[in-house]
Formats: C-alpha cells, structure tokens, sequence
C-alpha cells in the first residue's frame, strides 16, 4: 500500500512512524511535511487547503491511501476531492468534519444524539453573551464557533474578560457566533475512535497538557504534552465513552446523511456528575497521537484503510503494548502569545539515541544545515517504558540534551498519574 500523509506537525511525523512500521506500506509520502518527517518519508509539495490540487497528488503520486492530518483540511473538503479523484481517503467529509468546525453544530449533534454535554448557548451578539455569562455564572466559558487552532476557548472568573474575548469573536462579522457554556470541572480524557461512519472502533485513552505552564497555569496552547495509559481512570471508560457518546453520534451523523467517517476525537471532563464532552475534533489530536500510536501494535496502515473503504467491522481487534507513552512539548520562545522563529536546535541526533526515546518534529525548518523553529509548538519528545515514571524520565532524559534558547516545557507532564499504581 502506498500511504500520502497531509500535514506537517508531530501528529504528522507520529502517525508516518506508525506507518513505517507497517510491513504492508511499501510506499510513504506527506504532503507538505517538515524535516524530521524527510528521514522517513518522501515529502511533496501541496498546498494543503487545495483540494484539487491535493487529489491530483494522490493520483500522480499513485496513493492508495490518503491520510488527512490536521481539521483546515478537512473542513475545507480535502477529502471529498480526493475521494471524487476515486482514492480512499481517511478523514470526514466537509459536511462531517462540521462536527469540529463549529462548536454549534456540534452541540445541536449531541442534543439530538443525547450526548451528555456542557448546557450551552449559542450568541451572536455582545447583549446574547452577557445575558448567558449571567444565566450560567462564573466561571465563565466563551467558545469562538469556527476554527481557532486551540486559541478561541476562554475559560476565565473575569466577566470582563469574558465580554472582551466574546466582542473579539463577533467583530469578525458575517454569521460569526459564540459558544458560551457552562463550566466543567474534573480530569479530562481524550479518546480517539476510529469509524468508517458505521462501526466503531477505539483507540486507547489519553491525557493532553492544555496549559503552557507547571500546575496548569497560563494560557491555552495547543498542547504542551500527553500520556497514555491512564492508570487513574476508571476500567469501564472507553466502553462507556462509546456507548454514550461515540456511536450515538455517528448514528446521528448517518441518519442526517451525512456520515462521520475517520477519527472523531471526543474530549472530555469526568465530573463529579459523571463524564461530559468538552470538545469533538475531526481528525487526530496533537500531542495525544504521539502516545497512542507508540503503544498500538496492530498494523496502523489496515486499520485507517478499513475506515476509509466501510470495513471496520472485518477488523480483528486491536492489540496494544502493556507500555506507557510520555510526550513533552517542546515550544519556541514566546510561544503562544508572540512566538520567535528561527533560533538554532542543538542534540537532536544525542536525545533521539536515548534507548526508548523518539524525537518527532512540529514546528521546524532546514537552514544553512541547521535545524531552526519555524513554528509554536517545535518537537514532541516521547519516552516509552514499563510505566509512567520509566517513560517520564526517557522524555525527560531526552529532552535535556536538546538544546534552544529560550525553548519552553512543562516539567510535571504524566508527574502525578505516574504516583497512581493502576
Ligand atoms: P476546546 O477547544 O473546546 O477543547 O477547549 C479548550 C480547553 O478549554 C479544554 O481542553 C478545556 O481545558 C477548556 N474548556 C473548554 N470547555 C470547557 C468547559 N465547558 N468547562 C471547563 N473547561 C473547558
Ligand atoms: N490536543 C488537543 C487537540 O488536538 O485539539
């Protein structure tokens, strides 16, 4: 099978590893790609957004399986192209992938689906938001609708600020609205389920770091690292996270004709009053990927193919390594509020020659030979182990030998749950 790859990030270059390891992929390529992904894989110019131009891609290239890495792409309808262009392709229809490209229609989706959720309303006006901060209190949660590249949540005790990020929102204009929702409180759990719009079919559970700083403290980013298993969490979740929530949505999706199929990454709070979504995406999470793809064993390539072509269910079930997965973030300077490009990456060869270590590229380039930031979130180091604390000290061993000023990381990822004996 000959596998293209859409994207450029640590999500990318974890999910073309995977593929690599399978003995079915005779053929690797990522469009656009980034430099540590150029060691395993052919990297092809596109213009991701372009879905014609990334269908003739595929067929020039002779892909037999499209895979769509980041949400742009897809709710731009990348992959209706390249399936009109008569090649598989995994990921949602940009009719589906509307499940992550607004917050509302994702919570009209799971009222019809009885989808237990955060009470929302949608407002399209500063007087709407004011009148349900007030009706929900505080803390306050205000959503921007559309994509915001994990920018748009603002979850805050500060009415004002609240109002603030609220008029920012709606100053767009057009059919601009916001999501203001009420607060959840508890541990969240990321589960991705992969579905060929039918059946589906879990991976295991992860925990993403949202907030810049030790503690949880500081802004939103994308994700400052991740982990998996979750010794913590209870043995019923995934089951229950599918019977609740996975599979009613994507029968709801297929009743309205408008079927889900590829990854539908359901975030979540376990609160005291039980679990409830936080979020879907429509498409695999980054830094949550780089975990969950280092502890699968069943050939990644056969399981992305059945989703794509409606098979899942010939699919044997999926088998994991007893490992655990640790990933830390390593970000540039500034990031997030005013990131600083180009500073030089030093001991990339040295942390991935840590046994059990993986140093996989995001935000980077190739200059005068050197490897340089290009981009917020810069490299995912991954440690795996027997447990927690084994993979903790790998990403962390690894990690101390890349060098980068100003670099930033949290030090505390997995710190607690690897103190939980499951
Ligand atoms: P989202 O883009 O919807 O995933 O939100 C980003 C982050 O904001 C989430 O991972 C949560 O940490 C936080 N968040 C979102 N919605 C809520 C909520 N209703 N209550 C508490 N925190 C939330
Ligand atoms: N880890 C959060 C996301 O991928 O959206």
């Amino acid at each position: 099978m000959k596998v293209l790859v859409l994207g450029s990030g640590a999500r990318e270059h974890a999910l073309l590893s995977a593929l690599a390891r399978d003995r079915e992929v005779e053929a690797l390529a990522a469009a656009p790609g980034n430099p540590g992904i150029a060691a395993q894989a052919e990297c092809l110019a596109v213009d991701p957004l372009d879905g014609d131009a990334v269908a003739a891609l595929a067929v020039s290239w002779g892909a037999d399986l499209v895979v769509i890495g980041p949400e742009a792409p897809l709710v731009a309808g990348v992959a209706d192209a390249v399936r009109e262009a008569g090649v598989a392709c995994f990921g949602p229809s940009r009719a589906a992938a509307q499940l992550e490209g607004s917050k509302a229609f994702a919570k009209q989706i799971m009222a019809a689906a009885g989808v237990p959720t955060a009470l929302a309303h949608v407002c399209r006006t500063v007087d709407e938001v004011a009148e349900a901060l007030d009706a929900l209190g505080a803390p306050y949660v205000v959503k921007d609708d559309g994509l915001a590249a994990g920018k748009g949540v603002v979850v805050t005790d500060d009415r004002a600020a609240a109002l603030t990020h609220a008029a920012a929102c709606l100053a767009r204009g057009g059919d601009a609205q916001v999501v203001v929702e009420e607060f959840l409180d508890g541990p969240e759990v990321s589960l991705f389920c992969i579905t060929d719009g039918a059946v589906v079919v879990p991976l295991a559970p992860a925990q993403d770091f949202k907030r810049l700083l030790d503690g949880d403290a500081g802004p939103n980013t994308g994700g400052m690292g991740a982990y998996s298993p979750l010794p913590w969490a209870p043995m019923s979740l995934t089951d229950e996270v599918v019977a609740r929530v996975a599979q009613p949505t994507v029968d709801e999706m297929a009743r309205r004709g408008t079927p889900f199929a590829g990854l539908l990454y359901v975030g979540l709070a376990l609160t005291a009053r039980g679990l409830r979504v936080v979020e879907f995406n429509a498409r695999f999470g980054d830094p949550e990927t780089q975990v969950v793809l280092a502890r699968l064993q069943t050939p990644l390539a056969s399981v992305l193919h059945a989703a794509a072509t409606g098979t899942l269910g010939d699919l044997a079930p999926l088998r994991w390594t007893p490992d655990a997965a640790v990933a830390v973030v390593l970000a540039a300077p500034g990031y997030p509020a005013s990131t600083q490009t180009g500073g030089v990456l030093r001991g990339l060869d040295d942390a991935a020659a840590v046994p059990g270590a993986t140093v996989l590229h995001a935000g980077t380039a190739e200059r005068d030979g050197d490897v340089v930031v290009s981009g917020g979130r810069v490299l995912s180091v991954v440690g795996t182990g027997p447990d927690l604390s084994a993979a903790r000290a790998t990403a962390y061993d690894a990690l101390a030998r890349i060098h980068l000023d100003g670099g930033q990381h949290r030090s505390d990822i997995a710190a607690a749950a690897a103190e939980v004996h499951a």
